[in-house]
């Protein structure tokens, strides 16, 4: 029980429960200080009176700690361990938000003229061109405001390429089946047809690539969506091939960039032959993401796909001044509003800024080693299918186990992530991409003192699912809400105030 208690310190999840705002109502106590009536009294329209007619009172400082204690309660980045795999919650440095809320930059309209916003334009241009570097391509758009909206974009860039060279029939795209659920879906809204190619031990299977291209007909492939490292937290090793294959049959690699973290710096997704790739960039260079927002996706792409990119473009004029350019003859239109998704860009570009080359290969290998380590110490409890280091098998910047072993001594997986919920760890994503999986992702910004601890947490669980099975069954014990119908939260959630 002692990693429980030291576990359960640093935690900040666990709090008696909070009575509603309104049980709190203290009579004829008034929170707010209001200047005297200076206008004449009217009566508020009966329409827009709204509905609550008892409004709690209650004093300003009550107020504060209330709220306070509320999102005390929340499961954060800041407060907690987060190993969601596949989302990359690392931390997100405090400068980059004051830079994202400076009046300057979070003040302006998007309807400005050019000349009165030259220092937003400068720094989107920079980031575009950061971004271009990295990804060891030609050129970037920023327009895209998520990753899915990336491929999406991606691929209409792809289509008007290939509609432009007289090759409208290439409609099908090729997923591997560990292939991120937004894949197929931006395909769909995309008009294309998807083709599953097979993965053996998380890797391409080359032999199946080439029966798919063989049965579809080479002439009618657009492209193949890989994400490298893939989502079983393993580099493709044959990514190169793999872009050969494809380029051999005429179509174009697309590299859905999400697991960039892992490759930071070392590898570029242009020199192992991506036509096309999205950033995540609310993941790979920090924003606060969760939720379903906000995010940015902007994609990169070789010359000959660079004329089809949306609209506009920010550019750098001979003089040194920054314009959008908004008039592409072959672009495939605008995506988006304005812009891009200016204050998400401004964190990248401010992270990307303060961790220069070094800095950059510096995240991709801690968080390549972090990954490693955990896997390393765990993999003796929790079995990893991927994972075997005697034999040469690493992870990339995430693992998946699958705890059969604890399985089959009568707990179920939500079991075991409703206990690490107790010991103050946010479950990692799990059943995807494989049945019964956890899916690992520490980030490079945990301290080695964190990996510990939540080593010492899964260990603590393994050990009590042989010996105090019961207490892994009930769980989560130590939080405000123990086990919630989640699926009817999502379908039929009832809104109140708290
Ligand atoms: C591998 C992969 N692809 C695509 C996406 C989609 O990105 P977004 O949620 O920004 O649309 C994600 C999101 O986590 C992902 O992990």
């Amino acid at each position: 029980m002692k990693i429980l208690e030291v576990v359960k310190k640093q935690s900040r999840g666990c709090k008696p429960t909070e009575p509603l705002i309104f049980e709190k109502h203290v009579e004829h106590v008034v929170g707010v200080d209001l200047p005297p009536l200076d206008v004449q009294e009217t009566k508020v329209p009966s329409g827009l009176a709204g509905g609550c007619k008892t409004l709690p009172s209650f004093g300003q400082h009550d107020v504060m700690a209330h709220y306070t204690h509320l999102s005390d309660r929340n499961f954060s980045v800041d407060g907690n361990f987060y190993p969601l795999g596949s989302c990359t919650m690392k931390h997100n440095p405090r400068v980059n938000e004051w830079g994202a809320a400076l009046p300057g930059f979070a003040c302006l309209h998007p309807l400005q003229d050019e000349d009165t916003i030259q220092g937003a334009l400068r720094l989107l241009y920079e980031t575009r061109t950061m971004l271009e570097e990295i990804a060891g391509l030609h050129e970037v758009s920023l327009q895209p405001a998520a990753g899915a909206h990336g491929e999406f974009t991606a691929l209409k860039v792809i289509r008007a390429y290939f509609a432009d060279h007289g090759q409208s029939e290439r409609t099908v795209v090729l997923a591997a089946d560990t292939a991120h659920g937004t894949n197929p879906a931006s395909c769909t809204m995309c008009g294309a047809s998807v083709q599953t190619v097979k993965t053996v031990d998380g890797q391409t299977d080359l032999e199946h690539l080439k029966e798919v291209i063989e049965s579809v007909g080479a002439e009618n492939i657009a492209a193949f969506m890989i994400t490298n490292p893939s989502t079983a937290g393993l580099f493709d090793a044959n990514i190169k091939e793999i872009a050969d294959i494809m380029h051999e049959a005429g179509a174009k690699l697309y590299l859905d960039g999400a697991n960039m973290n892992a490759l930071l710096g070392r590898v570029r997704p242009g020199d192992f032959g991506a036509d096309a790739m999205h950033y995540n960039t609310h993941k790979t260079f920090s924003t606060p993401h969760g939720g379903g927002g906000p995010g940015s996706g902007p994609i990169a792409v070789t010359e000959e796909l660079a004329p089809y990119l949306p609209v506009p473009q920010v550019m750098m004029a001979d003089d040194g001044s920054f314009y959008l350019d908004r008039d592409r003859e072959k672009t495939i239109g605008k995506v988006r509003s304005f812009i891009g998704q200016f204050g998400v860009l401004v964190r990248c570009w401010a992270y990307i800024s303060a961790c220069g080359p070094n800095g950059l290969r510096n995240v991709s290998e801690t968080a390549v080693l972090n990954a490693n380590y955990i896997a390393a110490k765990l993999c003796g409890r929790y079995s990893m299918p991927f994972f075997d280091p005697k034999n040469g098998k690493f992870c990339a910047h995430e693992f998946v186990t699958v705890p059969q072993d604890l399985l089959d001594k009568g707990v179920t997986l939500i079991d075991i992530t409703k206990r690490m919920i107790d010991y103050g760890v946010h479950p990692p994503t799990m059943h995807w991409p494989i049945h019964d999986c956890l899916m690992v992702e520490p980030t490079e910004t945990e301290s080695k003192a964190a990996l510990d601890s939540f080593i010492d947490v899964m260990l603590q669980i393994a050990d009590e699912i042989s010996s105090e099975i019961e207490l892994v069954i009930k769980a989560p014990l130590e939080s405000d809400i123990a086990r919630a119908d989640e699926v009817a939260a999502a379908r039929k959630p009832i809104i109140a105030f708290k």
